[in-house]
């Protein structure tokens, strides 16, 4: 398979846990590189259902190596809880799962920092999943955050937590919000470091040595290119690189060591959280609910929902440089008559062929719509591209044309086997 980058191409949730599943079995070793437990990754195996956060999806299936690499904020006590979730449902962890020394931890007073400069910005909040991930990435870029080396190294970590703990304690006392305690979070935070103790590596060293085995690497791309803190809708993003560059600094391995580029998209487009989303459109919204689909993995929110977006997936491919294109949740569209596609957007006179970086600008933007037939048959039990019809046939093709890159996979159902290679 050679190694490969798989990212959300559109606002996150776009499938990519089921695609990295579906991946994973040509892989040797599967790693997150970015985000934290803000990601929610669906699978659907033989009817039951995994939502993984931290953990990549890989561990799904036993023989993989699974790597959270140094890119990652880690919140050890949701990851212990999340372990010990997979466990429950039968996952086994057997020196198959390794954890970055210098990936970040994300501490309680990061959680609550996030929720307070929500509150505080009001209206103009991002939605964000308040799990502590702006404020994590934002110690790690003042130089001001602990990492997962010192949550296993008792003497280390007091020290610094008792330092972190006061600090943070006074901003958290001028937002008016209540001080948290020493005690209850080194107690807790130490355990889960004893806890993830035999998970934790040097994964730079691991993750070359794959490479010099010659084994095949997929990189788990967390939430999606327009989340991306530099090519997103900022400030209406995450806070870190979504987009394929977030695999090499999120994992140590070099650009020239990376064979190919997946980018996951929905045949239509969803985004939870605030922010612009030109092809917004309440009737698909209605549509998706009323099937039960398009609520958050990690939050449980509904999902804005709208038309595919053929300029943002454009401009996905272009900083991300994706070869192959894999559309998920093709069935989502079986019963619509006319399915729409944005082709471009026009902002009063303007009409633009490309994303506007101006994120005020891009909210003022209404979309130019392509109009496609529906195809009005399930195709859910469809596992062969000739078996489909042919007018969704048509829909992919000129999807992936708009796009520019090539379609490589066709999703038709949340389950391994709901899926068409071509
Ligand atoms: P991720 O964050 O990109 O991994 O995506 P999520 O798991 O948050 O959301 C995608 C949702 O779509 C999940 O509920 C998946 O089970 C579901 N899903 C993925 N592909 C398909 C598909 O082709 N059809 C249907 N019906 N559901 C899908
Ligand atoms: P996966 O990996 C969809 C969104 C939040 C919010 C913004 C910032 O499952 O695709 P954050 O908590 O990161 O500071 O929130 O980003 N967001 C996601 N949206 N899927 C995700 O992950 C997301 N992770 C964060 O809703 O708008
Ligand atoms: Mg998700």
């Amino acid at each position: 398979m050679a190694n490969t980058i798989l990212v959300g191409a559109q606002w996150g949730d776009e499938g990519k846990g089921k695609i990295i599943d579906v991946l994973t079995e040509q892989a040797d070793v599967v790693v997150r590189t970015q985000g934290g437990n803000n990601a929610g990754h669906t699978v659907h195996i033989k009817g039951r259902k995994y939502v993984l956060h931290l953990v990549p999806s890989g561990i799904l299936r036993s023989k993989k190596i699974c790597v959270i690499g140094n890119g990652v904020v880690v919140d050890p006590v949701s990851l212990v809880e999340e372990i010990e979730g997979l466990r429950k449902l039968g996952v086994r962890f057997h020196r198959n799962l390794f954890l970055s020394e210098t990936a970040h931890l994300v501490l309680p007073y990061h959680r609550e920092l996030d929720e307070q400069r929500e509150i505080l910005k009001g209206k103009h909040k991002i939605g964000t999943t308040k799990r502590g991930i702006g404020p994590a990435y934002g110690d790690k870029a003042a130089r001001t955050g602990l990492r997962v080396s010192e949550v296993v190294e008792p003497k280390r970590f007091q020290k610094h937590l008792q330092f972190k703990i006061r600090e943070n304690n006074e901003i958290l006392k001028a937002f008016g919000a209540k001080p948290l305690s020493f005690k209850q979070v080194h107690r807790a935070y130490r355990a889960a470091g004893d806890y993830l103790k035999e998970f934790v590596a040097n994964t730079v060293i691991l993750l070359h040595e794959a490479v010099r085995r010659g084994d095949d690497i997929l990189f788990e791309g967390a939430q999606g290119t327009f989340l991306d803190i530099d090519h997103g809708t900022y400030p209406f993003v995450t806070s870190s690189n979504t987009t394929a560059g977030g695999a090499c600094t999120g994992s140590g391995i070099p650009p020239h060591r990376m064979d190919r580029v997946v980018g996951v998209m929905k045949a239509y487009t969803t985004r939870v959280g605030e922010g612009p989303l030109p092809t917004e459109n309440a009737e698909v919204a209605d549509m998706l609910h009323a099937m039960g689909r398009e609520f958050g993995a990690t939050t449980g929110r509904p999902r804005r929902c709208g038309w595919f977006d053929a300029v943002a997936t454009g401009h996905a491919c272009m900083v991300n440089g994706i070869d192959e294109l894999a559309v998920t949740n093709i069935d989502g569209l079986d019963s619509v008559e006319t399915i729409k596609v944005c082709i471009a957007y026009r902002d009063g006179a303007k009409r633009y062929d490309y994303v506007p970086n101006d994120t005020e600008t891009l909210s003022r933007c209404r979309p130019i719509y392509a109009e496609f037939p529906g195809w009005r048959t399930p195709t859910h039990n469809v596992r062969a591209w000739k078996v489909l019809p042919p007018k969704t046939r048509s829909y992919l093709k000129a999807l992936a044309e708009l796009t520019g890159a090539k379609l490589s996979i066709a999703s038709v159902g949340p389950g391994r086997e709901q899926t068409i290679c071509l």
